[in-house]
């Protein structure tokens, strides 16, 4: 079965973020599990960084749920497409916040900007596997 991915950085709404947050991993977890999805979503000051992973038709079905979310906005797609394997393969979808601005420090450290894509997509790759280890 061929595997896909979707990875994305966003912005949420502030005067809920916490609440959304809580509601959008409660249906994440549910549906990602009956659709054999996996995965992993930060939540840091607003912004979301998700990678999203699994069967290609799955995560194409749930990839344009959450582009059609209007929980956030400026949704920057870095990378999508397919994988050899899959990446969390324990999450249904795990979760991290930051209340340390540890996803910007992170970015920072490494001299990293968001005009350089595939470095940029890269970055947010590795901080997530950092966050889910
Ligand atoms: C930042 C963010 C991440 C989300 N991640 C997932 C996810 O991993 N899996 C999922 O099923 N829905 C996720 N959702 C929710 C979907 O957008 C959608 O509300 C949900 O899948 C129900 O789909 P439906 O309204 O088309 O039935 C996410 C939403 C947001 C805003």
């Amino acid at each position: 079965m061929a595997l896909a991915h979707l990875l994305y950085r966003s912005s949420g709404r502030l005067d809920r973020f916490g609440s959304d947050c809580a509601a959008i991993l409660q249906t994440a977890r549910r549906r990602n599990g009956s659709l054999g999805l996996t995965g992993f979503l930060h939540a840091e000051d607003g912004i979301f960084v998700q990678w999203l992973e699994g069967p290609e038709e799955s995560v194409e079905e749930v990839s344009q749920s959450i582009l059609a979310d209007k929980r956030h906005r400026d949704i920057a797609v870095f990378s999508r497409g397919p994988i050899d394997a899959r990446q969390f393969p324990d999450w249904t979808m795990g979760y991290s916040d930051g209340d340390q601005a540890l996803l910007f420090d992170f970015l920072a450290e490494r001299g990293t900007n968001s005009h350089d894509l595939r470095g940029y997509a890269d970055c947010l790759h590795q901080f997530l596997l950092l966050r889910a280890a």
